[in-house]
């Protein structure tokens, strides 16, 4: 008979009460493989247990009981306690992180938190394992499953926001309030979180300036199909001379790009490095069942491995977005009269922003420019725009969005 591995797990929600089943159905074969039976030694929620008591009988804690406290609070405890933790808890890595890693670091204990980004998609475990030596130099993907599926229908059907997110909320990809999905919040934290392991740096939730979809149209959508582009909410890390950036936007890719292809509410993510070229992980983003298997799986490291390494800090510097240079797409509505390309240009020229290519469409009131620019600093980008759309010539605001330039061979 194996030695029992005794789990205090905090919450028992949605991931909480799939992660109970899964580890009653994988006791025996964990066992198997690691010498100890997993079992759980007790259960906090609101209305039963006692942390104290779930923590003295524990050899690890789980904690899903998500936001800020008293989760911040339960898993410093543990850790001060020399207990290994594993969460799924993105705020509060996104937020905390510093401490919380500080504190394991400093008993030698484990903090796992593979669940928080990308649901069962491997990225912590490729970049904090896999990838231990290799020098990333970019993780980018699609990190929302929520936006993803709300794009992929806007495109497939031609549907308004409103009516797709309505549609992701029927079938349950999107919460009653959808806010943190919608606004990139939600893919701004897994970003803190992923950059945080790429660069070796901290990372707050607060440095990470997002964007989300909610002003996408249909139009958008379809007018970048001529061009051959797919939109995406897209994290974005990167390593830059000056230091790293890290954001979160609403990006027209290549279809050739190995991101344009990921529909509906699935996440994939992008590893860049000079010594493997790059490498796409994708997989289901969200879901009760597919989280707790992603926690299970950091439980049974927890318990295969007796502390691990953790990130040395290397502290660089964070750019200012306005700092970073982009490529975009920008499409003007204009009136049809000559001379109008030239004033455009004309500004774009005084603003050192350079015209990959330029597409004239329409007639009388549905003339229009869809134009994508050359990378450019995006704060010197911003003020073109801002010119342009004092132009008379302009028949309404104009629309710009990021494109990820490099045109990818599958
Ligand atoms: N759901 C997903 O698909 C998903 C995907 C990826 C990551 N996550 C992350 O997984 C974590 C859990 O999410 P969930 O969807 O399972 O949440 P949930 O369904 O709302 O469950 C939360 C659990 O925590 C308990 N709880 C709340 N406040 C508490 C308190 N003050 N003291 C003790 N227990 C408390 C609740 O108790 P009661 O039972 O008494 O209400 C409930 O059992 C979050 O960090 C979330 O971001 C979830």
């Amino acid at each position: 008979m194996a030695d029992p591995f005794r789990v205090g797990l905090l919450g028992h929600g949605t991931v909480g009460s799939a992660f109970d089943e899964l580890l009653g159905r994988q006791a025996d074969a964990i066992a198997a493989a690691t010498g100890r039976r997993p079992e759980l030694c007790g259960v906090l929620t609101r209305s039963r247990g006692s942390f104290q008591e779930i923590l003295d009988g524990a050899d690890a804690v789980v904690e899903l009981i998500g936001g800020l406290e008293p989760a911040r609070e339960y898993a410093l405890a543990a850790l001060a306690a020399g207990k290994p933790v594993v969460t799924a808890n993105k705020q509060l890595l996104s937020q905390h992180g510093d401490e919380l890693f500080a504190a394991a670091r400093q008993v030698g204990t484990q903090l796992r938190y593979e669940a928080a980004v990308a649901g069962v998609v491997p990225v912590i475990r490729v970049m904090r394992e896999s990838f231990a030596g290799a020098h990333i130099e970019k993780v980018h993907g699609i990190v929302n499953g929520t936006t993803n599926y709300i794009l992929s229908e806007m495109a497939r059907t031609g549907a308004s926001y409103a009516d797709a997110l309505a549609r992701a909320q029927e079938l349950g990809y999107a919460e009653a309030d959808p806010t943190d999905d919608v606004t990139g919040k939600d893919a701004a934290a897994k970003m803190a979180i992923l950059a945080r392991l790429a660069f070796h740096t901290p990372v707050h939730l607060d440095q990470v300036p997002y964007e989300g979809i909610e002003e996408i149209t249909a139009n958008d959508i379809d007018y970048a199909k001529e061009f051959g582009l797919v939109l995406k909410l897209l994290g974005v890390a990167e390593r830059r001379a000056d230091g790293i950036s890290v954001r979160v936007f609403p990006c027209f890719l290549y279809r050739g790009h190995p991101l344009a292809s990921v529909s509906g509410p699935f996440n994939a993510v992008t590893l860049e490095s000079p010594a493997i070229t790059e490498i796409t992980l994708s997989g289901p983003g969200a879901g009760g069942q597919e989280t707790a298997s992603a926690v299970l799986g950091d439980l049974v490291s927890v318990m295969s491995s007796s502390g691990m390494e953790l990130d040395p800090i290397e502290k660089l510097e964070i750019v200012p977005g306005e700092q970073v240079e982009s490529a975009f797409y920008l499409h003007l509505e204009v009136e049809d009269q000559p001379g109008v390309l030239g004033e455009i240009a004309k500004v774009l020229g005084e603003k050192l922003v350079s015209v990959k290519s330029v597409v004239q469409k329409g007639l009388g009131e549905k003339a229009r420019l869809v134009m994508v620019m050359h990378p450019v600093a995006e704060g010197r980008f911003d003020g073109a725009v801002a010119a342009i759309s004092e132009l008379p010539i302009m028949r309404s605001a104009p629309r710009a969005i990021r494109v990820i330039e490099e045109e990818f061979v599958s």
